[in-house]
């Protein structure tokens, strides 16, 4: 590819080995269409199955599913190895979701490539994948977490009724099952009675080696965005979620018409509003995210709000909680995109090791 030296070179990762692969390619090729390209260079980088990266002609980008792009690469694509990244670009926009995108995996990858990249550091980002890690820094911050019990796989193979039984003498039901280590919904399953345990537990398994059990929480569920400005970080604002399903579901997140959010919060009173907004960045600071973060709760009917869901990354559809957000605080999808690249560049530079 050409490359030209008047502008800085952004690097789009989008893709990649996780579940969340498809919800990726939304994030990236909108990221990739609203980049300002009076300010930067696009580099579109597809990371396929196995980890590889790939430079993609703009052509493939607006390919349906990572599949469709997979099948091509090698005769249309150019493959390059990590250690050219520096040579390519002068700053990566991480439009990976989940495993390897943003749990620490690539941010280590960047950080020993010496290339600035947008999202947190490496253990922020960890942490913000490990939703037992997550709840207990958040705890002990004196933040609002749903009650929760951790089964390992070997635990539940081994003694699955005495799992059983302990689950429902402990909380009662519905309970959550999720797997500790994924988004977007996998895997997550409410459970009503005891013999919905088994169901939810295995679904979970199908992830990840260990399921997180949480109390069921009654009440109005939130997502706020966080943006560091000047080191600070600032909630864009709350978006209040009605989803169609029994709860916000992965068709409810991204089929076209299927939820309603409602940016500013529509039932929630204005108080509490003010709440949330102070509870997202306590929870932001807790676990030290830096650039941005999505931070979901609930606030519950007794009046708390509860945080459940701290995200260091945000899908970047059209209409995400991040650019619905952004336009609230009147900010188009290019103006937020800089901001991200800019605000990346700068806390890089101030760096002192890589996490
Ligand atoms: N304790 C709970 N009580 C009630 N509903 C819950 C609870 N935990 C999760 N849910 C429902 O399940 C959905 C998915 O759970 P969660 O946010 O933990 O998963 P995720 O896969 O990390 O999602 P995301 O894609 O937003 O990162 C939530 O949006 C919510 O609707
Ligand atoms: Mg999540």
């Amino acid at each position: 590819m050409t490359i030209r030296d008047d502008k800085l070179r952004v690097g789009i990762i989008f893709g990649g080995m996780s579940s969340e692969r498809e919800v990726s390619l939304n994030s990236g090729r909108n990221v990739y269409d609203n980049l300002d390209r009076d300010r930067y260079e696009a580099v579109p980088l597809f990371m396929d199955g196995d980890g590889g990266i790939w430079v993609l002609p703009w052509k493939l980008v607006s390919q349906n599913t990572t599949v469709d792009i997979a099948e091509r690469l090698a005769g249309e694509a150019e493959r390059i190895s990590y250690e050219d990244l520096g040579d390519l670009i002068n700053v990566a926009f991480i439009a990976l979701h989940g495993k390897y995108g943003d749990d620490g995996c690539i941010q280590g990858l960047l950080e020993l490539l010496g290339i600035p990249y947008t999202g947190s550091g490496v253990l922020a980002s960890a942490l913000g994948m490990d939703k037992d890690v997550q709840q207990r820094l958040l705890k002990e911050s004196g933040i609002g977490v749903p009650r929760s019990i951790v089964i390992s796989e070997v635990e539940w193979k081994s003694d699955g009724d005495a799992v059983s039984e302990r689950l429902s003498s402990t909380f009662g039901f519905p309970l959550v099952t999720k797997p500790i280590r994924e988004g977007s919904s996998f895997g997550v399953t409410i459970i009503r009675n005891p013999d919905q345990i088994a169901g939810g537990i295995d679904a979970a398994l199908i992830w990840d080696s260990e399921v997180l059990v949480e109390e069921y929480l009654e009440g109005i569920e939130f997502s706020s965005i966080v943006l560091e400005e000047n080191g600070f970080p600032i909630p864009l604002a709350v978006t209040e979620i009605q989803p169609r399903s029994s709860f916000f579901t992965y068709d409810d997140k991204y089929m076209p018409g299927q939820c309603r959010k409602f940016t500013p919060p529509k039932s929630i009173p204005g108080e509490a509003v003010e709440t949330i907004k102070s509870e997202v960045v306590r929870a932001f600071q807790s676990l030290g995210f830096r650039c941005y973060g999505r931070i979901d709760g609930f606030y519950l009917k007794s009046g708390e709000v509860f945080i459940t869901d701290p995200n260091s990354s945000a899908g970047m559809a059209p209409s995400s909680f991040f650019f619905e957000q952004a336009a609230e605080s009147g900010m188009s999808p290019s103006d937020i995109i800089s901001r991200l690249v800019d605000i990346s560049i700068s806390i890089h530079a101030a760096k002192q090791g890589p996490l």
